[in-house]
């Protein structure tokens, strides 16, 4: 494939926690480094997909807040880089409508995000439902091909192929099809054996690490207090087998500090798990882990202090025009086949 385009959007509902950084974003910015001189980068807000749910704080501010986060992780912009709105891109929800009208209702049941949101309450809005096309839209606008997301993600991915499938098959070849999820996962391990990320949550290692967990200790947030982070690893839950091994079944705690050490030290997870092949002592994996992570935090916020809201409007500004322009061309094709 030639030059395929790259795009990840991140909601800004709160502010990231650590499983966001290391499963979608820190990929990203790897990614976008190494292929921006050839590929198109696309970086959006999905900040229509935020209002589904509430928003802690400001909107707007969590928004350019969060584009900080790319700059401070090491994301080089060129003239391929490009930061957006979806809000600003109204292509976006225009696609999304038409391609409502192919997916089926049984497709978007069976979505496990959907299930977990809507598990237990009474009332669910139609946002949650449809959150998936939407998904779609943002991605078959650009063509794009690598699509950088946490494993949680997978089966969105899936539901966008398969529209885009069912679409080109009755009007032609109108959208390009989003690598499988394999091929997504190899392309963003990069070689290096991550098999789709899923950072688990501290207290409860089953789940993946999330901002809606009520309890503090399960999650690290960016902003948090370096000490404070240290002391969350430190009572990360583990196990009883007293065996420091990769082994997501039986020991999802021990394997989760083994893959944030890898990650936060951009180490491939094989060379960690070999450092501590033989070890018992899960105290020593927790205090190497946590002073890693409090390093990163420190450096990392440093950084975010540093940039300011200004360069993050200008870039706004030109990725708008940049996906304004891209996803117009893209949807009057669409609106064409359907007789619109
Ligand atoms: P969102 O905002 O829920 O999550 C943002 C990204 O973070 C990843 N992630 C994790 N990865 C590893 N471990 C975790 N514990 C963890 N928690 C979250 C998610 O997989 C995701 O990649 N639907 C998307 C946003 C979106 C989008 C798109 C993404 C909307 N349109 C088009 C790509 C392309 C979402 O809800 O992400």
């Amino acid at each position: 494939m030639n030059n395929p385009t790259i795009l990840t959007g991140l909601r800004v509902n709160s502010e990231f926690t650590l499983g966001n950084y290391l499963g979608a974003l820190l990929p990203m910015v790897r990614l976008a480094n190494k292929y921006s001189s050839k590929s198109q980068i696309n970086i959006f807000v999905p900040d229509l997909h935020s209002i589904i749910s509430e928003v802690d704080g400001n909107l707007k501010q969590n928004l350019v807040r969060s584009l900080k986060v790319y700059l401070a992780a090491g994301l080089k912009i060129n003239q391929n880089v490009h930061f957006y709105r979806q809000s600003h891109v109204p292509a976006h929800s225009e696609l999304c409508w038409i391609l409502d009208c192919t997916a089926t209702m049984g497709e978007l049941n069976r979505m496990t995000q959907f299930k977990d949101k809507s598990d237990g309450k009474d009332s669910v809005n139609v946002g949650i439902f449809n959150y998936p096309v939407l998904m779609a839209a943002d991605i078959l606008l650009y063509d794009a091909v690598y699509v950088p997301v946490g494993e949680d993600q997978f089966q969105h991915l899936e539901l966008t192929r398969r529209l885009a499938e069912r679409f080109n098959h009755n009007y032609g070849e109108i959208f390009t099809l989003p690598a499988t999820p394999k091929k997504q996962a190899e392309f963003m391990a990069d070689g290096r054996g991550d098999e789709g990320i899923r950072v688990r949550d501290l207290q409860n290692p089953q789940k993946k690490m999330s901002k809606s967990s009520r309890s503090e200790n399960s999650k690290i947030m960016l902003s948090d207090n370096p000490a404070a982070a240290r002391k969350k690893i430190m009572s990360a839950t583990t196990d009883s087998v007293g065996k420091i091994q990769f082994d997501m079944m039986n020991q999802p705690g021990i394997s989760n500090l083994l893959q944030i050490e890898a990650l936060v030290n951009n180490l491939p997870l094989q060379d960690v798990i070999s450092t501590w092949a033989g070890e018992t002592h899960y105290g020593d994996l927790k205090q190497k882990v946590a002073e890693s992570v409090a390093t990163m935090l420190e450096a990392f916020q440093t950084r975010v202090g540093e940039i300011s809201d200004d360069e993050i409007m200008q870039l706004l500004e030109k990725g708008e025009g940049y996906a304004n322009k891209t996803a117009n061309d893209k949807l009057r094709k669409v609106q064409e086949c359907v007789g619109l």
